[in-house]
């Protein structure tokens, strides 16, 4: 019997994404997305990896949810590849595109797990990137035809839409410092991006509404940024991060306007002449909830001889800035501080109008080892009930919290760290496909079943 019990209705869930477990690639089953062609750039993915196979989800999906239920969660999150539906990110969906998701959808359902869909979560079909890619502004509208498309191919059985999920990874990591898919290092682009990103939102959310009755939202990462000491120098760069990271999208999202502080950091970079009159009215129409991905707090300093713990970062507009890392940290090198989680849900709660959360991704990659036919992941386990109790700190002191989803179901691929990291509560032998629910699989279950956690 839980003594740490969530409110009745609390979902719980486990998360995936698209282009990072399904496989089945170009050419044939789907067009090619940016992350085909990243991944094929020498030294862009750590050893080479590439996502052509992943966890073979798209032939296995029938035991990937069948491991779903065993958890017992009631929510599924996982994404449609735009590139597998639309092949040139245009035009009528794919037959073939549409099987596979009717069939999935229809597993879920049958066995009583809520699709919640995510339609776009970082795979770009190529041939938009080609033509501007979302730093063009015709992306957004690109995007709103999908999802209207999406929605009408899935009426009647899908809810439930997530429409972006973080924008920051897709615009700063994708545009700026590069690291992601495509690979740009291209600030005034980069911002650019950020805001058709979130128009896509806007006009996705827009064209969803006008089909049917929905529940959508987007997807954002928050992280809560502290200065590393009281120097003023430190706790300016705390609040030019906050501004980038979090509130640059919050803001446009939850209040219709971006940050007057955030622009003038970004001066040197835009003019912001890309939002044009009536965006912003569109990026903040009512939601019907917020997702929230969190995984760690950040602890910044920009004095100039700080420490260099972790090397500047190549954020457009921020120079200088450094992280501090606590002691504890998963194997992607983020600290691990489950009262960040605390600060987040309370900070969004007194900061922007009543809506409600959810988690929609919190987890941890760690070292594990298969032993004995056993993966015994007591560090994942304790991550997760640290964040667990994290949240229910923050719905007791008023948080308007409504779900929590695990990143991830499975072992997958981790973008360019490829599949040298794993987040899975499942684990997956990536030569032989096999499947182990891991000991925080059972663990999770368990807290799904009580419907919280051992005080
Ligand atoms: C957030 C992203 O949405 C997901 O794709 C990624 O794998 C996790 N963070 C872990 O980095």
């Amino acid at each position: 019997m839980a003594n740490l019990r969530f409110p009745p209705g609390f979902t719980w869930g486990a998360s995936t994404s698209a282009y990072q477990i399904e496989g089945a690639g170009p050419p044939g089953a789907r067009g090619t997305s940016i992350w085909d062609t990243f991944a094929t750039l020498p030294g862009r993915v750590r050893d080479g990896d590439t996502a052509d196979l992943a966890c073979d989800h798209y032939h296995r999906y029938l035991e990937d949810v069948q491991l779903l239920e065993a958890l017992g969660t009631g929510a599924y999150r996982f994404s449609v590849s735009w590139s597998r539906l639309q092949h040139a990110g245009r035009g009528p969906l794919d037959q073939r595109g549409m099987d596979f998701y009717s069939r999935l959808v229809d597993s879920l359902l049958d066995r009583g797990i809520e699709p919640w869909v995510t339609l776009y979560h970082a795979d770009l079909p190529q041939p938009l990137e080609d033509a501007g890619g979302w730093p063009s502004r015709d992306t957004a509208s690109r995007f709103a035809d999908f999802a209207a498309a999406v929605h009408h191919f899935l009426a009647g059985r899908v809810s439930r839409f997530i429409t972006v999920n973080e924008p920051w990874c897709s615009a700063i990591l994708g545009y700026a410092s590069g690291d992601h898919a495509p690979g740009r290092t291209e600030p005034a682009a980069a911002l650019r991006a950020a805001h058709h990103l979130l128009l896509g939102h806007g006009m996705a959310l827009d064209a969803l509404r006008s089909i049917a009755t929905v529940q959508a939202g987007i997807t954002l990462n928050v992280s809560p940024v502290t200065a590393a000491t009281g120097n003023p120098d430190d706790i300016d760069t705390a609040r030019r991060v906050d501004g980038l990271t979090n509130r640059l999208f919050l803001d446009p999202v939850l209040r219709g306007e971006y940050p007057d502080d955030v622009r003038t950091d970004l001066a040197r970079i835009s003019d912001f002449g890309f939002a044009a009159d009536g965006d912003l009215a569109l990026i903040s129409a009512p939601m019907d909830f917020l997702g929230i991905n969190y995984y760690a707090p950040q602890t910044v300093y920009g004095t100039p001889d700080a420490p260099p713990i972790d090397g500047p970062s190549r954020y457009p507009g921020l120079r200088r800035l450094g992280f501090h890392h606590t002691e504890r940290r998963t194997s992607m090198g983020w600290s691990v501080e489950g009262a960040g989680l605390t600060r987040v849900l309370a900070g969004l709660t007194e900061d922007y109008p009543a809506i409600p959360l959810y988690i929609t991704e919190n987890g941890a990659a760690y070292e594990d080892e298969v032993s004995g036919g056993q993966v015994l992941d007591h560090d994942r386990i304790a991550y997760l009930d640290e964040h667990l109790r994290a949240a229910h700190a923050a719905i007791t002191a008023g948080a308007d919290l409504r779900g929590y989803f695990v990143w991830s179901l499975l072992d997958n691929f981790e973008w360019d760290k490829g599949y040298s990291k794993r987040f899975g509560l499942v684990h997956v032998d990536f030569a032989s496909q096999e499947r182990i629910p891991k000991l925080s699989a059972k663990w999770y279950r368990d807290v799904v079943r009580a419907h919280g956690l051992p005080d």
